[in-house]
């Protein structure tokens, strides 16, 4: 054992193959889902595949797209997020579906709808009003009325119909986005869903909108094909937001979710290794693996700058979540953009010449 070794801890863990829940990935590194705005008129182009292609080709096991909008009128927020319906969006994804398999690696389109988030007479639809299931910002500000059920109806539809663009589109399986206060986080969060129908209520009754977006995909996608959840605690902007405080409330919340059909839970925090509750050392992601039995990926401010080098303790957290399967697959973000080798640096144990993130690096699709 050398020197370096003794203080950069192993992650030969995230070289490991993974197989369950219907995928089948080289390695546990996963690309976190990231908007990139490069989708002019909603059609990813070919610089899109380019980049998608690039980051499989450098050796992700598992690409998450940017959010891409399902079909509703005040889904986006920008005329240049990709959409997830259109002949000309649909063609562009199957496009990038099949440069990344030609490169040998696995991608899953991330399907959003941005809640209430959209601003009122914003791009691209400046009529369409945002939409919310009470109408509610999350500053509470109300921008519109609460949405009806047949309206809610509707929007589970769309979700069902991106589903089964993506199984047509040759994707490895979609993941919903019910994270970071867009629409699906919207129900499950009380600051904005205020509903007294079946669609609010408790903690667990507000998890009605997403548990039936889950049943009307996995219906749309049939039973081997995989569906995974993002979900956060955290809000844009609030980041001491909670769902649920305590382990129970976490299982009592997650069961709806496991029995719609659940394949994997991506546990979206900004530091992974900072526990969720006071009760033991695990983060989210482990504390949803422990209570529903399923997957989960962790993701947070994984080795940005010179982590590896600097916080061998943190990386010495990450070997563990991965050896002692508290979580089984670990998203990057930012740090994949700054440095697209990111795989083969780790792997070949490279810690120099780490590049920064720095948000210029949005600037280019890289
Ligand atoms: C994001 N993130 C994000 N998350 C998500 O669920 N859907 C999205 O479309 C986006 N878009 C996005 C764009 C950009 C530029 C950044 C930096 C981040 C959050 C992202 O997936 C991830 O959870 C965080 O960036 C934390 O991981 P890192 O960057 O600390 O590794």
């Amino acid at each position: 054992t050398n020197h370096d070794e003794q203080h950069t801890p192993s992650l030969g863990a995230l070289f490991q193959p993974f197989a369950a829940a219907g995928l089948s990935l080289a390695n546990r590194i996963v690309m976190a889902p990231m908007t990139r705005g490069f989708s002019p008129n909603g059609i990813p182009g070919d610089d899109v595949v380019a980049y998608y292609r690039r980051h499989a080709e450098n050796g992700v096991g598992l690409i998450v797209t940017e959010g891409t909008l399902i079909q509703h009128p005040s889904a986006s927020a920008s005329p240049n997020w990709p959409h997830f319906y259109g002949e000309e969006s649909l063609n562009g994804w199957k496009k990038v579906a099949e440069a990344v398999h030609e490169a040998g690696g696995k991608i899953i389109p991330q399907l959003w709808h941005v809640g209430t988030t959209r601003k009122v007479g914003s791009l691209p639809n400046p009529e369409a009003l945002p939409v919310g299931p009470s109408g509610l910002d999350d500053s509470g500000n109300q921008v519109n009325e609460p949405l009806t059920e047949s309206e809610i109806a509707d929007l589970i539809s769309a979700y069902a119909q991106a589903a089964t663009d993506a199984k047509a589109a040759g994707f490895d399986g979609i993941e919903l986005h019910g994270a970071h206060g867009y629409l699906i986080d919207q129900f499950f969060w009380a600051q904005t869903n205020r509903r007294t129908d079946q669609y609010g209520g408790d903690f667990v009754s507000r998890t009605r909108f997403a548990a039936e977006v889950i049943k009307a995909s996995r219906k749309a996608v049939g039973p081997d094909f995989p569906i995974v959840l993002r979900f956060s605690q955290w809000k844009g902007g609030h980041y001491d937001a909670k769902l649920v405080t305590t382990p129970e409330q976490l299982e009592q919340f997650l069961a709806p979710l496991t029995d719609a059909g659940v394949d994997i839970f991506h546990a979206s925090t900004r530091q992974y290794w900072v526990p969720e509750f006071e009760q033991s050392h695990l983060n989210l992601a482990g504390w949803t693996k422990k209570l529903t039995g399923k997957p989960a990926i962790t993701v947070g401010s994984v080795a940005l700058e010179n982590d590896f080098a600097n916080h061998p303790s943190r990386i010495g957290r990450l070997a563990d979540i991965l050896e002692q399967g508290e979580a089984d697959l670990v998203a990057i973000g930012r740090s994949l953009l700054a440095n697209p080798e990111w795989v083969s640096h780790v792997r070949s144990n490279h810690t120099k010449d780490w590049t920064s993130y720095d948000s210029s690096i949005l600037a280019n699709l890289n």
